[in-house]
């Protein structure tokens, strides 16, 4: 009996597998909303045979996109853009669809990542930026307006009207962007936060915000769905964020009625030392897990099925999400259940590829 393969149940939704697609920019909305390229890549991942799908982050203003080209969830048009993307996933998956919310802080103004991945400079439309402190994430970046207690609350409404129209369009879940240096980050790390008012200072005052945020995000999501939050688990910094402060958030984050957490990390420190390699994240996950009995995803370089397996098996993780390994191949969780002897259904337009058309010869390139 594959793990990877048995359901997840967060809240009233059941989830098929324990695959994720994780969240995915793709840099290609028009003043933050969605078109034909989003149809065409969230449709074909709807097919893919993971468990769940949360689709890309998205901002909930204008100013939060880390990109020009980046999605957003702050007016009509968004939303009317959102649900045609939604719709046409539906009515050809059963896919669970979840939805990426956030604000990208002091990395917000920036080039996309085939342009240069820099902030934009002054002919390309750049615009000011807020943070959680005057400082920039890396010189040459701009020096992010602090966000003074109206902008916390501007920001913070910003959040929950997203959450309603998310909840209005009839998304199953809900993440929160809390991670890889954007906004909420930034006033969790030391590195970032250096505000000397209750927003700043101890673990617990740097906390405030994310978790007011996600406070008033839950209250605003149908209480029957799941609502999770992406936290980092670590700068990879000496003096920054830590595991042991990812925990304490994820048990605050619990006690405010979080679904799962998704341990990722970096993005803060622009000179971190990551050490990426397969699995490189899990530690941090299983570190969370084992804390504070919250539901945990487990993602960075997961690539092979027998590692995802192994992962789950060993109890470090309830949940992987894959990436990159996604956008190589779409059906990853096919060849992924065809290496572990589990099955995922494929739409009849596909069934003729499915396993046991191949006599022994699966194309497991997942394995
Ligand atoms: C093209 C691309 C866009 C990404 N956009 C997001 C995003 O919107 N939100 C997020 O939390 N992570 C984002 N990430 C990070 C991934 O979700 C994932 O955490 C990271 O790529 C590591 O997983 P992988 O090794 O399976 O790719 C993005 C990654 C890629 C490759």
């Amino acid at each position: 009996m594959s793990l990877l393969f048995s359901p997840l149940r967060l809240r009233s939704l059941e989830l098929a597998n324990r695959i994720q697609v994780s969240p995915m920019c793709q840099y290609s909305a028009v003043d933050g909303s969605m078109n034909d390229w989003h149809l065409m890549h969230y449709g074909s991942l709807a097919l893919s045979g993971a468990g769940l799908l949360v689709m890309e982050a998205t901002h909930v203003t204008p100013q939060g996109r880390i990109t020009h080209g980046c999605s957003g969830l702050y007016c009509e048009d968004n939303a009317a853009a959102l649900a045609r993307v939604l719709q046409f996933c539906r009515a050809h998956s059963d896919i669970a669809i979840g939805l990426q919310l956030g604000h990208a802080g002091r990395k917000a103004s920036s080039e996309r990542p085939w342009e240069g991945r820099g902030s934009l400079a002054a002919g390309a439309s750049p615009w000011p930026v807020v943070g959680a402190s005057a400082l920039p994430f890396a010189p040459g970046w701009p020096v992010p307006e602090a966000l003074d207690l109206a902008g916390l609350r501007s920001v913070r409404e910003a959040f929950v009207r997203a959450t309603e129209r998310a909840a209005e369009l009839g998304f199953d879940l809900v993440e929160v962007h809390s991670a890889h240096g954007y906004l909420l980050s930034t006033f969790l790390s030391p590195l970032s936060n250096r505000r000397t008012d209750a927003y700043g200072g101890s673990l617990e005052n740097r906390m405030r915000f994310p978790l007011e945020t996600f406070e008033a995000m839950r209250a605003a999501w149908p209480a029957e769905r799941p609502m999770g939050v992406r936290i980092h688990g670590s700068d990879w910094t000496d003096g920054g964020w830590g595991v042991d402060d990812a925990v304490a958030y994820a048990s605050a984050l619990k006690a405010r009625g979080c679904d799962y957490v998704t341990v990722s990390s970096g993005g803060v420190a622009a000179s971190a030392q990551i050490p990426v390699g397969p699995g490189y994240q899990v530690p941090l996950a299983e570190a969370v897990r084992r804390e504070t009995g919250l539901p945990t995803c487990a993602v960075g370089m997961i690539t092979g099925a027998v590692q995802a397996e192994a992962i789950l098996a060993e109890g470090r993780a309830d949940q992987v999400a894959l990436a990159r390994a996604l956008l190589f191949n779409k059906h990853w969780p096919w060849a992924a259940a065809a290496a572990l002897g589990a099955s995922v259904r494929l739409p009849g337009q596909y069934a003729r590829a499915g396993a046991a058309t191949w006599a022994g010869t699966i194309p497991t390139g997942a394995a």
